[in-house]
């Protein structure tokens, strides 16, 4: 492992910490109290705000703003300027600017979030979630569930290697490598094997 790498154009405000093996590329801009993990990759003009917890092998492509709030688990996937949000209704002559009017949203570990999609804070985003690109996403996503569309509502279910999944008669779906899925019921999928 060796040290973080950030790009001399990136500004990495002094308290964060990054973890090794991270890459921070041209014009980002790191608050001095987030927390980003190893083996992470933030793209060309990513913000991370005060506070926010990124997990380890995060990706985040270019033009993304993970703003205070918002916690990335590991291995969470940010499609190019995907969008975060942390205020439900805000108003500019009444600012809504601390912790406390922050509505949280969690993407748990190997969640996905498409490119231009919008996330509207105060939801979470179950393991390997996916949410397709351009979608707004409103409501709770359950792990393995993708989502589409505006609402974002749910088109299928993918496992955690990226395959769309269509399961049996007995409610089980293999993916390509092999790992077995099981249809709970309508809202609940898990991997058994
Ligand atoms: C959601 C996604 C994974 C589905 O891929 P897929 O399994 O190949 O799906 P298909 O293209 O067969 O489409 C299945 C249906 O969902 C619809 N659909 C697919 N993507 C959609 C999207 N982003 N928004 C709305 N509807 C979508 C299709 O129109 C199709 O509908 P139909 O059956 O009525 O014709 C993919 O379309 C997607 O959005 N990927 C994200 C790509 C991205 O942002 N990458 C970022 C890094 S470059």
């Amino acid at each position: 492992m060796s040290e973080a790498f950030v790009h001399p154009t990136a500004v990495v405000d002094d308290g964060a910490s990054i973890g090794d093996d991270t890459r921070i590329w041209h014009f980002s801009h790191v608050m001095a109290g987030a927390v980003i993990g190893e083996r992470c990759s933030l793209g060309q003009n990513v913000f991370v705000g005060d506070s926010v917890r990124i997990g380890n092998g995060v990706k985040i492509q270019n033009n993304v703003s993970v703003y205070e709030g918002v916690i990335l688990e590991d291995h969470v996937f940010c499609g190019p300027s995907m969008v975060f949000t942390n205020v439900l209704t805000p108003r500019s002559a009444f600012p809504r600017n601390t912790s406390a009017d922050y509505a949280a949203t969690l993407v748990k570990r190997g969640a996905s979030i498409g490119a231009n999609a919008t996330i509207v804070c105060g939801v979470t985003l179950g393991e390997n979630a996916f949410v397709a690109a351009g979608a707004v996403v409103t409501r709770d996503v359950a792990p393995y569930a993708v989502v589409a569309g505006v609402p974002a509502r749910r088109i299928g279910w993918m496992s955690a290697y990226g395959d769309m999944l269509t399961f049996d008669e007995q409610g089980r779906a293999v993916d390509s490598q092999g790992h077995v899925y099981e249809r709970i019921d309508d809202d609940t999928v898990r991997r058994i094997q």
